[in-house]
């Protein structure tokens, strides 16, 4: 993918935050995001969240831009990480998954699925930050207790839904993949 422009939909005022960035300040790099190889130029200081957006994969959310919400948690080698504190370029070379993930893995397939079964979402802001970041930890710790998946979840804000119906959702796509043995 190219990051051909500076982005102007996030940010009113005369200019970008990008604006001041000549053309050859810009760095260009592979990785492979939900399994399609892509090549992106990106200014140096872009963020990892900044590139997505603009190209299309809205689906990771922009919300504090100050690390403390999650709604940006994508899963970088298979680890959560906020891209909104990642810049783009940090992750060339890297394995990129979204929530966009098309097919789903399995665990974002049973997710999906139990969040809307537990009416785990009202607005939506925050839920493709908590999908991924259950992704990641039902794939590291399949039999993680329910004390272990509150605590990772706790990583992550919702001001709608409130945490108890996101982590029951979680806890029954939990018991969903690991055959109810939980
Ligand atoms: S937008 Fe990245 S943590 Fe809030
Ligand atoms: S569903 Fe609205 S912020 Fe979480």
């Amino acid at each position: 993918m190219t990051y051909a422009d500076h982005r102007a939909d996030h940010h009113s005022g005369p200019q970008t935050r990008d604006s001041w960035l000549e053309p050859d300040d810009r760095a260009q790099f592979d990785l492979v995001v939900n399994d399609q190889p892509v090549h992106v130029r990106a200014p140096a200081r872009c963020t990892l969240a900044d590139a997505l957006r603009q190209q299309g994969l809205i689906g990771t959310r922009l919300g504090c831009e100050q690390g403390s919400c999650g709604a940006c948690t994508v899963l970088l080698d298979g680890q959560p990480i906020r891209s909104c504190l990642t810049l783009a370029v940090q992750a060339e070379g890297c394995t990129l998954e979204t929530v966009e993930q098309a097919p789903p893995s399995r665990e974002l397939h049973a997710l999906r699925r139990a969040f809307h079964q537990h009416g785990a979402l009202q607005c939506g802001f925050c839920t493709s930050g908590f999908l991924m970041l259950a992704v990641g930890l039902l794939r590291d710790e399949p039999d993680a207790t329910p004390e272990r998946v509150r605590e990772v979840l706790s990583a992550n804000l919702c001001r709608c839904t409130g945490g108890v119906p996101i982590l029951r959702a979680v806890l029954a796509a939990q018991q969903e993949l690991t055959g109810g043995d939980r």
